[in-house]
């Protein structure tokens, strides 16, 4: 038997989690924690870049917590925990800017998007990735779980481990694999863009009852009338229903919509139904570990000290090799 891969990755609790976080991310992040050593954190130091408001940061990440694990994250299995308790990252990243031409920075689109999209364009945003290298190389990651949007920020990874072992001439980090997830097409929010908390067009995983009714009934629609056949492919609420519904029933959704006679009311009133079976479980889940005021923390800390020694075993040999000087240890 080879080795145990070191799986790795990250999300930002920069707000509430949507439906297409869970679908292109989360999901797969719950299902990869049996099949390697899986680390997932909280990047909160990367969040910096756009929220500036502490104690809102701090519920975010609490809430992310919370999210993941009623959606089914297990803690005994993986090693989940916050970037902030991990300061070797930001230690590393430094060192990977010294090595970084500013031209390569420029040609990042994720960048220019967000700022495109009215984010400030300060300094952490434009480094944005190599804080995000310093994320994977820190643990000797071998796969990156990711969607497409991140296949960007995962080459540089790998140019800027390459760098480092070359500058030095020592094999001092691993190039890791992307693995972009490809299972999910990019989920639609209410308006038909790509949902996404910059374009207020999400469905919360969490939200329910009256709140969310409104929001599938928000969800954009063309105006056929009811009577008439419609196509079930150029539809928002279609594309959302397939991602919570088998293939029996988004079949057998689809040949209504072609039939004519069932109109966009009854397709988000079956998604609304959908939705609500889908995260049941969690949301009751959820509330009960709500209430226990210890366990995020708990949590955290264990995930914090996990991660935080197996950051320093790779840091230690960087630190040598750079010839920086240290006078203690952790
Ligand atoms: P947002 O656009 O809401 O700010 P992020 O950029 O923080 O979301 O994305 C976090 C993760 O969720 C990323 O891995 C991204 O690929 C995934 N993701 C976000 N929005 C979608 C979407 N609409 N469809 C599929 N995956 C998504
Ligand atoms: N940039 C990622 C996102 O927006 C979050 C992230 C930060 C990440 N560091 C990472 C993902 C390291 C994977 C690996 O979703």
């Amino acid at each position: 038997m080879g080795k145990r891969k070191t799986i790795l990755s990250g999300i930002q609790p920069s707000g509430k989690l949507h439906i297409g976080n869970y679908f292109g991310a989360m999901r797969q992040h719950i299902q990869m924690q049996d099949e390697g050593d899986a680390f997932y954190f909280l990047a909160n130091y990367h969040s910096l870049t756009s929220v500036s408001d502490g104690e809102k940061l701090n519920q975010f990440t609490r809430d992310v917590v919370l999210d993941y694990l009623a959606l089914g994250l297990d803690p005994e299995k993986c090693t989940f925990f916050a970037q902030s308790d991990v300061p070797q990252t930001t230690e590393l990243a430094w060192i990977l800017g010294c090595l970084t031409p500013v031209s390569l920075m420029e040609k990042g689109v994720s960048y220019k998007d967000k700022v495109a999209h009215g984010l400030n364009p300060n300094i952490g945003l434009f480094t944005y990735p190599i804080l995000q290298a310093a994320d994977i190389l820190i643990y000797h990651s071998d796969l990156v779980p990711v969607g497409e949007d991140q296949k960007q920020n995962i080459e540089i990874c790998r140019d800027l481990a390459g760098k480092l072992n070359r500058a030095y001439d020592k094999e001092l980090l691993v190039i890791p694999k992307e693995y972009i997830v490809k299972s999910v097409a990019t989920v639609p929010g209410i308006d038909g863009r790509k949902m996404s908390k910059s374009y207020q067009n999400t469905i919360d995983i969490f939200d329910e009852g009256k709140s969310l009714k409104n929001r599938v009934l928000s969800i954009q629609t063309d105006s056929t009338p009811l009577e008439d056949p419609k196509d079930p492919d150029t539809c928002n609420v279609f594309s959302l229903i397939k991602l919570f519904a088998n293939k029996n029933l988004s079949d057998e959704i689809a040949d209504k919509y072609r039939k004519g006679g069932y109109g966009y009311g009854h397709a988000k009133k079956e998604l609304l139904e959908l939705i609500n079976n889908y995260f049941d479980d969690a949301r009751q889940r959820r509330k009960v570990l709500s209430n226990d005021k210890d366990y995020v923390n708990d949590v955290l800390k264990e995930g914090g000290e996990k991660a935080r020694e197996r950051a320093e075993s790779v840091m230690e040999p960087i630190r040598s090799a750079t010839g920086l000087f240290r006078s203690f240890t952790y």
